[in-house]
């Protein structure tokens, strides 16, 4: 096998699949802007739902590249060896071209030629789909294995449950897959062991995804328009395996960053159980932190939505920093290693660097005063418990008074060997979103991550933006994402064609027209059914008798929205359209600013 670097795995990865006539693309934004049903990209596929699903890409029907995902449903995990919540995901895509046949043998080919990986053939372990009623048995892709040079015995048939992909959210594209396995040579730990079993021995390595479905809403498949290929290898771990090495910590990803930590703690890694899973942790989270920081649309911490997730990974990192001895200012030290580390692979991160440092050490110092306090709180707490139970009340005052994230919580109530009513927490944090009237609309589809008043403004133009491009292009036009952030709002519409110069200017005309005619701005709430009724535009994707919120712009704009809006179309300023652009086929991309 080779010893290579992340840094050659990428290219090694991205130059054979170019070679294959795979356009390289650049990895998307970790904030998904065609889903609202989830908050991070999970997956290189994700960005790519659109052409998937039948959408032509404008580098064409062969893909290939190195994808930012955050997965941060094991955050629980993220300590031990393997666990991560943030990692680049390599990955190829034939959209409607090449199938299975193409996709196993070139899978194969990196994995076992001597020029790409050198795995022996031997080591390799294969799943493939063992059929059900939505699919078929996947035979073929047992066969091309076989031909190949794999044995049937290294040819495991999985259920649904380990051998089907997808969606990434609720909805969207998904298929049977084959899965790759390195056979690290360990005695298997029974009769049923294989590469479903998480005894060790196997360890995956590539996902190959025969991306032939739609899941529905009513959870049916239908099959897609054109037959894709999906795959995803995940860099950190696969340079941990066949590196031979214990843990992704161990890798040149982290080297330096572990490095970073031992000079600041003045401990070693490894010098005990308890000094590893902290610095894994930190060095983890503050990766994570930096990337969300500096994405290309990126977030910033807040309550709501991913800058809640920062936020969270941010005050767990220097928890864990103070359980080291580090001292409150020094993340960002770490952070900027990181950014240094990527600065040629995510150029963002070096354009962002300000913005990283300045948003790191504002949460630190926000939280710090609050952590100290918050552990006095505790112990408190602890001194005064009955029973093994912390109560509700007591962990919403833990998150509300002292910003503890309920996750903490529950993380110094385990070393306590102490339990929390997170039921009892979730009914009382209900109640105080009813009570500050957030709610559930903290979720909705504007696209927009934060609530702070530039922003609200912002998206308050969108709704003029989109009322003035149906007056000016017509009703072809209808919103495909929307994204905002301090400096600027992002509207991506349906149009066949470029706008001409004078229709974006009259675009313009319209919308600061729509502003110094001073409209108050109203919301009312009806069934979706009444809305259309109405003649409001937005997102009808919503349930039957669904009651939704309908903001109405004088007679120029009635759009159905979840989110804050100002009270009148006066407050906004001076718009001003900055770009026009296309998106992606059939999409066009307007970028405004408020002056
Ligand atoms: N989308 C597939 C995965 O994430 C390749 O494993």
């Amino acid at each position: 096998m080779k010893k290579i670097n992340s840094k050659e795995l990428r290219s090694l990865y991205l130059n054979f699949f170019n070679e294959k006539g795979h356009a390289i693309i650049r990895s998307a934004s970790l904030i998904p802007e065609n889903d609202p049903t989830v908050l991070f990209t999970t997956a290189g596929m994700h960005p790519l739902t659109p052409y998937l699903l039948g959408q032509k890409h404008p580098a064409g029907n062969r893909l290939t590249d190195v994808q930012k995902c955050v997965r941060t449903g094991d955050i629980d995990e993220v300590g031990d060896a393997s666990h991560c919540t943030f990692f680049e995901m390599l990955g190829n895509w034939s959209l409607g071209d090449y199938f299975k046949k193409e996709a196993i043998t070139w899978s194969f080919e990196f994995l076992t030629s001597e020029k790409y990986l050198n795995i022996p053939v031997e080591r390799l372990a294969v799943s493939v789909f063992a059929g059900d009623e939505d699919a078929p048995r996947d035979d073929e892709s047992a066969q091309i294995w076989m031909s190949c040079g794999l044995k049937p015995e290294q040819i495991y048939y999985l259920p649904k449950k380990n051998n089907w992909w997808g969606p990434a959210g609720v909805t969207g594209p998904c298929g049977p897959d084959t899965e790759m396995f390195f056979d690290t040579g360990k005695p298997a730990c029974g009769d049923n062991c294989g590469p479903q079993c998480d005894c060790g021995k196997y360890l995956e390595i590539w996902n190959d995804v025969f991306m032939q479905y739609n899941k529905k809403e009513d959870g049916t498949f239908e099959p897609l328009k054109q037959k894709n290929v999906d795959t995803g290898m995940g860099l950190e771990r696969t340079v941990c395996v066949i590196n031979g090495l214990k843990s992704v910590y161990e890798t040149d990803v982290f080297a330096g960053a572990i490095e970073c930590i031992e000079n600041l703690s003045g401990k070693k890694y490894g010098e005990s159980d308890d000094v590893t899973k902290a610095m894994r942790i930190i060095a983890d989270h503050v990766r994570t932190a930096t990337f969300m920081l500096g994405d290309q649309i990126g977030v910033t911490p807040s309550n709501v939505d991913q800058g809640y997730v920062l936020r969270r990974l941010i005050r767990r990192a220097i928890r864990f920093m103070r359980q080291l001895g580090i001292q409150k200012g020094e993340m960002v030290k770490l952070a900027m290693h990181y950014v240094d580390f990527y600065q040629e692979v995510y150029t963002e991160l070096v354009d962002n660097r300000q913005k990283i440092h300045d948003e790191l050490n504002k949460e630190e110092d926000k939280f710090s005063k609050a952590l100290d306090q918050g552990i006095k709180e505790f112990e408190r707490v602890v001194a005064r418990l009955n029973g093994t139970v912390i109560d509700g009340q007591t962990a919403f005052r833990l998150y509300d008074t002292f910003g503890f994230p309920i996750e903490m919580t529950t993380e110094f109530a385990a070393e306590k060997g102490l339990t929390v009513d997170i039921e009892g927490f979730q009914a009382k944090f209900a109640e105080h979103q009813k009570k500050s009237q957030l709610g559930s609309e903290q979720r909705f589809k504007g696209g927009l991550a934060d609530h702070s008043e530039k922003t609200t403004k912002l998206h308050t133009a969108t709704h003029l933006l989109q009322a003035a491009l149906r007056k000016v292009l017509g009703d072809e036009v209808a919103q495909k994402g929307s994204n905002i952030t301090e400096e600027r709002l992002r509207f991506d519409f349906s149009f066949s064609r470029p706008m001409t110069k004078e229709e974006v200017a009259e675009a313009q005309r319209l919308v600061n027209e729509a502003i110094q005619a001073k409209m108050p701005i109203s919301c009312a709430e009806m069934t979706v059914e009444q809305a259309k009724e109405q003649g409001a535009i937005g997102l009808f994707g919503d349930k039957y008798g669904e009651i939704v919120k309908v903001y109405t712009m004088g007679d120029f704009s009635k759009e159905i929205c979840g989110g804050p809006h100002a009270e009148n179309t006066g407050d906004l300023g001076t718009f001003v359209i900055t770009k026009e652009q296309s998106s992606s086929s059939g999409v066009r991309r307007i970028k405004a600013e408020l002056r």
